[in-house]
């Protein structure tokens, strides 16, 4: 009787263990996803030259190490319920390709949906969690993106919860990526279920404006940035607001890049890239493998970045890094030429939330222009500067001592 008793409350019990892995994301997740510029053109072919490319072109070097396919790998389910990758798009099928990733030194990542469908039409995972969660864990993926389409009538936290504990109940250590746009808050609920979750919905080739779709629009750089005011909060090391994946080498300029990845960064984003990164042009290779921008990103404080001053189409990012230092990232969101002459004795930057403050009247800071890689003077200086349309400069402030 007592082993049948101790037998019940395991199995009654168990689920209510249940915890998201943790430490999996200390810092922000840094990858590729297909989605961005492949969209449902996705095969074992790409995903394999993408790894082959991760390593090549130095980004893994840079710190990228999970290669993510996104909507439209899979199949049918089979007899029994368990969902196969497309046959014909991924004939070597996903353990293997998960086994190609692996001996590179990377990581495999997946898509699925909460609800019957996925956006692109694929079978979801609603009713199938644990199998799926399973099946994942057995091909040895290690990322995890879950939507939200077709969800009609479910309660967000429930559904990404069911499958947090599905993930759990596998045991294979996967990052779990919650993408519902921010629909219900996520940031308020989600930080013991996923290690990520979006904060708006798509990002589009636009640094600032928004193409609709009727009833929903994707968003430009700026709007993404724009979107939700008061939740840096929620954000920190392994549960991170996300700000989609970058569209950096898809079509905007190199200075439009350049401030999208820098953003990203500030706002210490999940980094992942969404361009061919097979063929890129030596700029967007650049940008995306900057290691002291990344470092900013990657700091171990992982504190989202704020606005600390605009002015007209001049503003002034801010964001406080290990060691007492602090990035700054000026940004032109206009369509001309800015003079940017910022005399620093004059300003003080506090970081209200974490209790941080920057004195540059009374403290002399050492200043590093993180996209020049060049150090260009101290704090008693003046940085002057012009600043063209959608460009920014980045510095990092070091204390003297
Ligand atoms: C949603 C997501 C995108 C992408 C597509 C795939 O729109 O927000 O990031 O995953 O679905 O269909």
């Amino acid at each position: 009787m007592k082993k049948i008793i101790v037998l019940f409350l395991l199995v009654v019990t168990t689920p209510c263990l249940a915890q998201k892995f943790e430490g999996l994301a200390l810092t922000p997740p840094m990858g590729w996803n297909s989605w961005n510029k492949f969209a449902c053109d996705v095969n074992e072919q790409l995903i394999s030259e993408t790894a082959d490319a991760m390593v090549t072109s130095g980004m893994k070097d840079a710190g990228y190490m999970y290669i993510n396919i996104d909507d439209c790998w899979h199949g049918e389910r089979d007899s029994l319920g368990f969902i196969r990758p497309d046959p014909e798009r991924f004939p070597s099928g996903m353990k293997s390709l998960a086994d190609y990733i692996h001996a590179k030194g990377l990581k495999l990542g997946i898509y699925s949906d909460a609800g019957w469908k996925t956006c692109g039409g694929r079978p979801g995972s609603r009713g199938y969690e644990y199998q799926d969660a399973m099946q994942y864990a057995t091909w040895g993926i290690d990322y995890l993106k879950y939507d939200w389409c077709n969800t009609e009538g479910l309660n967000a936290e429930g559904a990404y919860l069911t499958m947090r504990n599905a993930l759990a109940a596998a045991g294979r250590p996967i990052v779990f990526s919650i993408c519902e746009w921010g629909n219900d808050n996520p940031w308020e609920w989600a930080k013991n279920i996923g290690h990520c979750w979006r904060i708006s919905g798509d990002i589009a080739v636009i640094f600032d404006g928004e193409e609709g779709f009727g009833s929903w629009s994707s968003w430009g750089v700026l709007q993404i940035l724009d979107m939700r005011e008061g939740i840096r909060q929620y954000s920190g090391p392994d549960h991170w607001n996300d700000f989609d994946m970058l569209e950096v080498g898809n079509g905007m300029s190199v200075a439009e890049d350049r401030a999208h990845f820098s953003l990203w960064c500030m706002m210490a984003s999940p980094l992942l890239a969404g361009n061919d990164i097979r063929n890129m042009s030596n700029e967007t290779r650049d940008i995306l493998t900057n290691k002291e921008v990344i470092a900013v990103n990657q700091d171990s404080l992982g504190i989202q970045g704020f606005k600390c001053l605009k002015k007209s189409d001049l503003e002034i990012w801010a964001k406080p890094l290990q060691d007492d230092a602090l990035a700054l990232c000026f940004l032109n969101r206009g369509m001309n030429t800015i003079s940017v002459e910022y005399k620093w004795s004059e300003h003080r930057i506090e970081d209200g939330l974490n209790k941080i403050a920057f004195n540059f009247g009374e403290n002399e800071y050492n200043v590093r222009d993180l996209w020049a890689k060049k150090n260009i003077g101290t704090t008693n200086d003046v940085l002057k500067r012009e600043l063209a349309s959608h460009d920014v400069i980045v510095v990092k402030l070091s204390p003297q001592n």
